[in-house]
């Protein structure tokens, strides 16, 4: 029986083993080098889906209300590029809950974000000019 020769002749298809072999090798190296990944990745305590965090807006009393208030939805970039007076941002949180289903921000609360908004993202000098960094 072939199989049990000592020096068979090859078969037409065993040079393709060693390039199975490496196949394989590089599968499992690959794998083993995701787990330190998944490893670090469950160390984490939680995902967020933004890399934003109340520390790049400008210091002032108000400002984790209004970064958690409105990043809720969206990033605080959106609101950052703009430059309104009070009654404007007033306007802008109406707008966010008869268009956009935010839940509505009365009374302390209100006073609050309202206050940051339009100390730190007041209508800018230079109309149309936005500031290179958006969140100065
Ligand atoms: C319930 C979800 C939600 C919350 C909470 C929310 N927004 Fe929005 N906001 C939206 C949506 C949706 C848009 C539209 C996004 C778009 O146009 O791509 C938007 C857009 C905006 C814009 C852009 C308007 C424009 O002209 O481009 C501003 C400014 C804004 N929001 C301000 C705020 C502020 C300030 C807060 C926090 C007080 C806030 N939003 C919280 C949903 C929300």
């Amino acid at each position: 029986m072939q199989i049990l020769d000592p020096l068979p002749n090859p078969p037409p298809f065993r040079g393709r083993e060693p390039v199975r072999d490496v196949a394989i090798a590089v599968i499992i190296a690959a794998a083993l080098s995701l787990i330190p990944v998944f490893t670090h990745a469950q160390q984490q305590r939680s995902f967020t889906p933004t890399d934003e965090s109340p520390d790049d807006l400008p210091a002032g009393s108000g400002r984790e209300e209004t970064f958690y208030a409105c990043t809720a939805c969206h990033g605080f970039k959106i609101v950052a590029q703009q430059g309104l007076t009070r009654a404007q941002w007033d306007d802008s949180l109406n707008w966010m809950t008869t268009k956009h289903g935010m839940n509505a921000i009365e009374g302390d609360d209100r006073k609050i974000i309202l206050d940051y908004l339009e100390q730190h993202y007041p209508p800018r000098s230079k109309p149309g000019r936005g500031s290179p960094n958006p969140f100065l």
